[in-house]
């Protein structure tokens, strides 16, 4: 059966077109004028884009003493009502686990996905072990590890253990994530300001400043360089982080950095809010920030210094939240927004004019498309290309309520925020998953998207580097010092 896209205007990350799309099976055929085929979607008036691309979820994810609530049926059941046809999730091993045991794990839960996924490995913990099995896991189609500068006693790794990784993915073309923030210093951050006794959500925006970030983000950079190995920054919250993420693209180091929508368009002020469960609902590591730093991640997307926008969909419900009432190091580090994450960013930057409709798709879709090496079976309209489409309607509004959300928590962090520029229909392989404001996807019809290793990239870019083999000078008796 084949399926025609009718009547609208085909937006790209590179130009911007009237056409319809014919879909014959999963795929996208024919791009041209008067096309037919036997089913008819109408896009009149409409923008017709790449499905997005989510690089960061967790869903389904054990985390500080409970698991985040949306698993991949919910979770990919609200990237789809927004336009988002692909989710990429974060396996975690526990500590001492085997890799390729959790990546079964998470391949289990992941059986329940209505749209299609693919998985990062995180380095939770370092040895011989996690070396070996690293290359397995890039034979089975993840070519990204993640590794946390932060979460102290938890999940973070130490520079030297970085180290190793990130000279492990040189040697087999994966790439490292970095959560970066200073653990250490978030840690007796943390300490201080419960010592002190400001032991609200407040504390957290406190004990998180941008400081630990920036710090975080330089630090991981330069033992990128020097392992010759690219670098994907999760969740930049700030112009410290941006700033270090900018230079080191400007030196020629290949790095990325991914804002998250919440940090885009939510600021600190949240955490001041009397309602404790008002201001615990939004915390997240890193915390919002202030204008000013939200202004930088607006320019880094403008002028490509910053390449995507996710959302770091990790949602508690207000239960799982009060976990933390007297002591904010317990409230449950995440928010959502798979589902708000397209249409708040038309509205808030398309509409106002700080992106244009091609940079929308390329932060939503083709940048991270390229980056995990999938591009362009994902993240184009093109012959050949996964028919994954949004088809945009740029008048359709509606108000953000948790009432009428796919996911499963009862409050929504943009609560209130109106929207304008919803999907009118979502593709996903050539399937309609979301029309009517209704998703028609099944549970399981998702499939895992591999990702193959790319062959290493650059040398270490460093001045020492440079010499290819470090020779010792050789000196004679006459220039060593006397006595020697
Ligand atoms: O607060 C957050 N971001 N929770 C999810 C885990 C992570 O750090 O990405
Ligand atoms: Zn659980
Ligand atoms: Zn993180
Ligand atoms: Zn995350």
């Amino acid at each position: 059966m084949s399926t025609v896209i009718k009547g609208g205007t085909i937006v790209t990350a590179d130009t911007t077109f009237p056409a319809d799309v014919l879909i014959e099976g999963e795929t996208i055929t024919a791009i041209g004028k008067n096309l037919s085929g036997d089913k008819v979607i109408d896009a009149a008036g409409c923008y017709v884009m790449p499905g997005g691309i989510d690089p960061h979820t967790h869903l389904e994810m054990p985390f500080m003493g409970t698991h985040s609530a949306d698993d991949f049926s919910s979770g990919t059941k609200a990237g789809v009502s927004g336009g988002t046809t692909m989710v990429v999730d974060f396996v975690l091993p526990g500590i001492n686990e085997s890799l390729i045991d959790a990546l079964q794990a998470w391949h289990q839960k992941a059986g329940k996905a209505a749209s299609d996924y693919s998985f990062h490995m995180a380095i939770t913990w370092w040895g011989e072990q996690v070396w070996k099995e690293m290359e397995e896991v890039v034979k089975r189609g993840i070519n990204t590890f993640k590794h946390f500068m932060a979460y102290k006693g938890a999940l973070m790794v130490n520079d030297d253990e970085l180290y190793q990784s990130f000279l492990r993915c040189a040697e087999l073309g994966a790439m490292p994530l970095v959560h970066a923030e200073n653990g250490d210093v978030v840690a007796r951050l943390q300490q201080k300001y419960m010592e002190i006794g400001t032991t609200g959500p407040e504390g957290h925006a406190f004990s998180r400043p941008p400081e630990v970030e920036g710090e975080a983000v330089n630090r991981a950079v330069m033992i990128a360089d020097q392992a010759g190995v690219p670098l994907y920054v999760v969740h930049v919250s700030c112009e410290a982080a941006h700033e270090a993420i900018r230079r080191a693209r400007s030196l020629g180091q290949r790095v990325f950095g991914e804002p998250l929508i919440q940090h885009l368009t939510l600021d600190e002020s949240e955490y001041f809010n009397p309602d404790w469960d008002h201001a615990a609902r939004r915390v997240m590591s890193p915390p919002f920030r202030n204008k000013v730093n939200q202004d930088s991640l607006w320019h880094g997307l403008a002028a490509g210094s910053l390449q995507v926008v996710a959302t770091d969909h990790c949602a508690f419900t207000t239960e799982q939240k009060r976990m933390g009432i007297g002591d904010f190091t317990r409230i449950p580090n995440g928010t959502g927004g798979l589902e708000d994450r397209m249409p708040v960013l038309w509205t808030k930057g398309v509409r106002t004019g700080r992106l244009t409709m091609n940079e929308f798709v390329a932060v939503t879709s083709s940048n991270i498309a390229k980056i995990l090496n999938i591009y362009p079976k994902k993240g184009a309209i093109a012959v050949g290309a996964d028919a994954d489409i949004v088809v945009l309607d740029p008048k359709k509004s509606k108000t953000i309520t948790a009432d009428k959300q796919q996911s499963i928590i009862d409050y929504n962090v943009f609560e209130g925020v109106e929207v304008t520029g919803l999907p009118r229909y979502t593709l996903s392989r050539g399937d309609v998953v979301f029309e009517d404001g209704k998703v028609t996807a099944e549970d399981g019809r998702g499939k895992f998207v591999e990702r193959a290793p790319s062959p290493p990239v650059h040398e270490a870019l460093s001045s020492w580097k440079a010499l290819k083999t470090p020779q010792p000078v050789e000196r004679s008796a006459e220039n060593m010092p006397i006595g020697v």
